[in-house]
């Protein structure tokens, strides 16, 4: 028998498709939207949803917020904290992952929203961990660049220890409620942490009940040595980009060795891959589709600013028909720049910018054809799961019926994905199989 496979999505508190045909109008602040979206994936069984965040208004590309703003499509961006709150609220079963970046978040706050969160969610929680890529993120919070990226990572584990100390500060059983003897908790299972490292300092303990999970589900997508080792330590699910099979097996061979050399289950992290599905009734109508947005001019631009907001490089400076002139590398998205620019390819810049959502899968088809080939692509990586998104997180009600009533049931005729719910948090979903 075929192994079953893991599905989520990714997405942003953004304007979301604010110009297409089927745009759901480009305002979708009051969060009413998404909720409606996380209700059409639970009815399709998804594992979970991630909400995107960045904490600035970028400039790289031409060196201004021009096309940042123009485009709509990192900026703007709202709070996805509170929106994961509502989205779980108005939900049973799907897990809600919002993003929290160790840059700005205090680690007491954090351990404490994320504690709170996962009460309303039932134990659905959970944190996507990002360290922040940007310089002007950096800014936003007193300093003036960003810490190199393996400082970032050894501050990000010293961090991990200070939630994880104060997520267990509340002992077992420290919760009693006894009306009789008129004890709410008892304050000798409720212990300060005194946590005292090299960049964290935090007293503890936290001032929140235990929640279902404990700790929350953790979501992460290190892409450098440094970012693969911290997810094999901490995390439950890894979201990837990579492209092609063979980029996809190194990636996820290469975390299982790493989680089993630091003494993990390998089997306990559920490695996800990016995917920008294009669906029709027809191949010649996914096709088409996938061709309009190649060719749009707009999309080219619009594709380089994307890449170029996330690894703080201004794509303008090269030439849009040659290839790239050296190996870039960068102190953001390691992963996605090293996906995006397949050096050594020879491809010229505007190939490059036209095969952004594109994972060499050939994820362009009628359902039933998206369908075989996900699956096939996950037999030959080994597994675990596909994150699925769409071109510049360009959100509206069409892909996602599109998706959550076509794609997913012809994955689950195959018996490929998830057709119920049977655990009740989101750690112990992602570990059903
Ligand atoms: C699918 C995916 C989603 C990501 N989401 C975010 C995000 O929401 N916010 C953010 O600052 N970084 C995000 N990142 C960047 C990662 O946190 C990480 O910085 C990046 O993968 C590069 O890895 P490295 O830091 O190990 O080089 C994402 C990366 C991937 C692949």
């Amino acid at each position: 028998m075929s192994t079953r496979f893991h599905l989520a999505w990714f997405t942003n508190f953004t304007a979301g498709d604010w110009t297409g045909t089927f745009s759901h109008g480009g305002s979708p602040w009051d969060g009413k939207f998404y909720v409606e979206f996380a209700q059409a994936l639970e009815r399709a069984c998804f594992d979970f949803v991630i909400f995107e965040d960045k904490l600035l208004v970028p400039e790289a590309h031409r060196g201004s917020t021009e096309a940042t703003l123009k485009y709509a499509h990192q900026v703007p961006k709202h709070d996805p904290v509170p929106l994961a709150a509502i989205v779980a609220a108005q939900t049973r079963h799907l897990g809600v992952v919002p993003t929290m970046s160790t840059l700005g978040w205090p680690p007491f706050m954090l351990a404490r929203v994320s504690c709170t969160l996962d009460h309303i969610a039932g134990g659905r929680f959970g944190w996507n961990i990002v360290t922040s890529g940007e310089d002007m993120a950096a800014q936003n919070f007193g300093m003036d660049k960003l810490p190199p990226r393996d400082t970032r990572y050894e501050m990000a584990d010293e961090y991990m220890e200070v939630v994880n100390q104060l997520f267990d500060s509340w002992e077992d059983g420290a919760v009693v409620k006894d009306r009789e003897r008129g004890v709410y908790a008892d304050h000798t299972k409720v212990h300060p942490i005194h946590f005292k490292g090299k960049y964290y300092k935090v007293r503890g303990p936290l001032n929140t009940v235990p929640s279902p999970q404990r700790r929350p589900t953790y979501v992460q997508a290190g892409g450098s040595p440094a970012g693969r080792t911290f997810a094999a330590r901490h995390a439950d699910a890894i979201i990837a980009t990579a492209n092609h099979i063979s980029g996809m097996k190194e990636f996820r061979d290469d975390i299982r060795e790493r989680a089993a050399r630091l003494g993990r289950n390998p089997d306990d992290i559920k490695v996800m891959y990016l995917v920008h599905p294009f669906l029709g009734e027809t191949t010649e109508e996914a096709r088409e589709k996938h061709r309009r947005l190649v060719n749009d001019p707009v999309s080219i631009d619009a594709a380089l600013a994307g890449i170029g907001q996330i690894t703080d490089i201004d794509f303008t400076q090269f030439d849009l028909d040659k290839p790239l002139p050296h190996k870039l590398t960068t102190n953001g998205e390691s992963g996605a720049l090293d996906k995006f620019q397949q050096f050594g390819s020879g491809k010229t810049l505007r190939q490059l910018a036209s095969e952004r959502y594109d994972s060499g899968l050939n994820l362009i088809g009628t359902p039933d054809e998206v369908a075989e080939r996900m699956g096939a692509a996950i037999d030959a990586i080994g597994g675990d799961g596909f994150l699925l998104s769409t071109p510049f997180q360009r959100l509206n009600r069409r892909v996602v019926t599109e998706v959550c009533e076509g794609l997913v049931p012809a994955l689950q005729r195959r018996g490929r994905v998830r057709t119920e719910y049977t655990q009740p948090t989101l750690r112990q979903t992602l570990r059903e199989f």
